[in-house]
């Protein structure tokens, strides 16, 4: 947890003054995968693990940055133009300030203090919390609030235009949105959304981190959002009307999927049948199902592992291991290629379950797993006003 007496404390070290601090959460997405960007549906959490931004005013155009995780320092001043270090902590931050300027809110300078502690590279969206966190930060104490949707998009846009990944809306939006106890059901084409009671009752909520990011993941993802536009532009042959896989019923794949080769076909049967899951994994949290739920999540992961097969070793192993362990659902969450499983069990097994599936891993993989128990928290906020 991020103490935040301690980052006052340390920001007046630093800049003088008593700063206002803004936190924005990761998420977990507990079923909807790689259906954002198809304008489908998804259903994450907002988790425990946040970015918080300690900030104060200034009277000029600049901004002084401290990333306190990595204690190093970076500036840039609005009235010069976009330099930027490619693959730098600091373009995250200075994008989402170029990005609202962009929309023409008009920002004041800044000094500000981030500090987080969403693991990077763990599919639980560190950026997106970054992103939000300094948005809603450098907005307010600007007196130049923006709309919560306005404000995802920003976010997102900043990870296109300054952090080269081309994401769905799903991590900014959950993270400025987010209602304790609830899951968003998100409809990522119409932004429409739904606080989904999440009651976990006698079970609980796990992550497991399988601490490998393999290199493939960002080229990886842009290809599978071309083959879901191929996909798309080949089936218009037969539905000209459609626009994204969003469109597309199940009856009408199975009546036009001889349109798409291999690997199209698997892609896009994905997309169809996961958006399908996260409509009835969302009626089965309406009605407390938790059992039907977990059977979505398993269903979930056996579809990105064998149709759009975005998983890898290490997550197979923690999903089959939570299997064997008794797990309610386990699946893998985020983009893939490595980041976390999301796990559903029996609260009075938790013990058991995070001793195993530890050993499990080690003995399958060679490598450490990192368990995180989460319930489900509220989305961006001014610290001491929510
Ligand atoms: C990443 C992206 C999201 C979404 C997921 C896959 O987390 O940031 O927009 O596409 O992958 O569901």
């Amino acid at each position: 947890m991020i103490d935040y007496a301690s980052l006052s404390e340390r920001f007046k070290a630093l800049y003088g003054g008593d700063p206002r601090l803004f936190r924005a959460p990761g998420r977990v997405n507990l079923i909807g995968e790689h259906t954002d960007y198809n304008g489908g549906f998804v259903l994450p959490i907002a988790i425990d693990l946040e970015a918080v931004v300690a900030i104060s005013p200034r009277t000029d155009t600049l901004v002084r940055i401290h990333a306190a995780n990595f204690d190093e320092d970076g500036e840039f001043d609005f009235s010069q133009p976009f330099v930027g270090t490619p693959g730098h902590w600091s373009n995250l931050p200075e994008g989402m300030a170029r990005v609202l300027q962009g929309t023409g809110a008009k920002l004041s300078g800044a000094d500000m203090m981030i500090i987080a502690d969403v693991p990077g590279g763990a599919g639980l969206s560190s950026s997106a919390a970054v992103c939000v966190a300094v948005g809603l930060a450098l907005t307010e104490i600007s007196d130049a609030p923006i709309d919560r949707i306005e404000l995802a998009k920003a976010a997102q846009q900043t990870e296109h235009d300054y952090a080269g990944a081309k994401v769905g809306i799903m991590d900014q939006f959950v993270s400025a949105h987010a209602e304790p106890g609830h899951a968003l059901l998100l409809d990522c084409r119409s932004l429409e959304y739904d606080h989904v009671p999440f009651l976990l009752a006698d079970n609980v909520l796990v992550i497991c981190d399988t601490n490998v990011k393999h290199e493939l993941a960002a080229s990886a993802y842009n290809t599978r959002r071309a083959e879901c536009e191929e996909a798309v532009q080949l089936l218009r042959a037969d539905q000209p009307d459609i626009t994204q896989l969003r469109d597309v019923s199940f009856s009408d794949f199975e009546r036009s999927c001889e349109l798409l080769p291999s690997p199209i076909r698997s892609r896009a049967r994905h997309v169809i049948t996961e958006n399908e899951r996260t409509l009835a994994a969302a009626e089965a949290l309406k009605k407390g199902d938790l059992h039907r739920f977990g059977q979505l999540m398993f269903r979930s992961h056996a579809s990105l592992r064998d149709d759009y097969e975005v998983s890898c070793k290490e997550l197979d192993v923690l999903v089959d291991a939570a299997t064997e362990l008794g797990a309610l659902g386990s699946r893998m969450t985020g983009g893939g290629f490595g980041g976390s499983t999301v796990n559903l069990l029996k609260r009075s097994g938790l013990d058991n379950f995070c001793t195993h599936i530890s050993q499990m891993y080690a003995a399958r993989t060679g490598l450490q797993a990192t368990i995180i128990i989460t319930e489900s928290r509220g989305g961006a906020s001014e610290v001491g006003c929510d």
